[in-house]
């Protein structure tokens, strides 16, 4: 039988060692990302002051552990169409920095100013704000590095699509315009149409594009890719929904992070529109929804309908 939580320790461990190889290091060993492309190495200057701070802050997050979902996605999903599992772990990398950027901005005393993420303290407070946030932005322009590389994809036009793709689900039309919604409804009363409008931005986004991510990268026919973009997007607002959830009825030991900030900075959510209940059996309902989009899929999905079903039970 399928064992979920075999399957995404096996991609973690995976993703882990590609991530490691691509970030740079603060004592000057050069990362991989250079000689990826095209096979002609260029020298990297030594950065053991100076920026080697900020290769170290993003080491520090970016290594941390997470529960690593929207690599496991991408994985999965370029799986499906006979993806390299090279060019599925190193866009599922730059899956992951982008997702490792988003929170350690969110971290932010501008934006959540939360001191705790997964399990030790946040960026910011380990490095400071000014590597925090510069971490964060290098983190951004690395992933678009690795997605650039011919390695990832040796048709540059199938590498176009998937930038242009992922910078949209990443930009103001997606996370970031998300996170703008969340921060301005704070202490504001938002109908349920607006709160969700908002999660499918700052969470839905980044999910669906990991899942599409596999699908661009293998060629897949239209019907197939919006499958998954919708699939991804019914899961990401349901993960959102559990972590508001979590917020409210997790511990700081099993999530690895502050609960009840989210009360106590008046963030409007589906569990405070809706109650926990009904926030509960809305993410149930987004669960099927989404494994209903997987119609089209045979068993080779299984590990996406278990995927829906984990992240509505998940404890952390
Ligand atoms: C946290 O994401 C941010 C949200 C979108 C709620 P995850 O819960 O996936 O964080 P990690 O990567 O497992 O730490
Ligand atoms: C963060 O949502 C979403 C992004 C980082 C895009 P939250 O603010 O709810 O995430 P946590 O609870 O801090 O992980
Ligand atoms: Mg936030
Ligand atoms: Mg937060
Ligand atoms: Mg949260």
């Amino acid at each position: 039988m399928f064992d979920l939580q075999k399957a995404l320790s096996e991609v973690a461990v995976a993703l882990h060692d590609k991530m490691d190889e691509l970030l740079p290091r603060a004592n000057g060993a050069s990362s991989n990302v250079i000689s990826l492309a095209g096979g002609e190495a260029q020298p990297e200057t030594t950065s053991v002051g100076g920026e080697g701070r900020v290769m170290e802050a993003m080491r520090y997050s970016a290594l941390s552990g997470g529960k690593r979902l929207r690599p496991f996605l991408t994985v999965s999903c370029a799986a499906l169409f006979g993806v390299s599992r090279e060019a599925s772990l190193a866009t599922a990398a730059a899956m992951e920095f982008l997702h490792t950027y988003s929170l350690i901005h969110d971290d932010l005393p501008a934006m959540d100013d939360d001191d705790l993420r997964r399990g030790q303290p946040s960026c910011h407070i380990k490095f400071g704000e000014a590597a925090a946030i510069l971490a964060g932005d290098a983190l951004q322009a690395l992933a678009f590095q690795i997605l650039a590389d011919p390695d990832v994809h040796r048709d540059p036009s199938v590498r176009c699509d998937l930038i242009r793709a992922v910078a949209k689900a990443a930009g103001c039309k997606g996370m970031v315009g998300g996170q703008m919604l969340d921060l301005e409804a704070e202490n504001k009363e938002l109908a349920v149409d607006e709160i969700i409008r908002l999660q499918r931005l700052k969470t839905g986004e980044m999910f669906a594009i990991s899942c599409e991510a596999g699908a661009i990268l293998g060629k897949a026919p239209p019907a197939l890719r919006t499958a998954l973009h919708r699939y991804a997007h019914d899961i990401g607002l349901a993960f959102q929904i559990t972590d508001d959830l979590l917020d409210v009825e997790g511990t700081r030991e099993e999530t690895g992070k502050e609960v009840g900030k989210d009360k106590v900075k008046g963030k409007a959510s589906l569990v405070t529109a809706m109650g926990v209940e009904n926030a509960r059996e809305h993410a149930r309902a987004l669960a099927n929804q989404a494994e209903a989009h997987l119609m089209p899929f045979d068993k080779r999905a299984n590990s996406l309908r278990d995927l829906a079903r984990y992240v509505i039970t998940r404890r952390s």
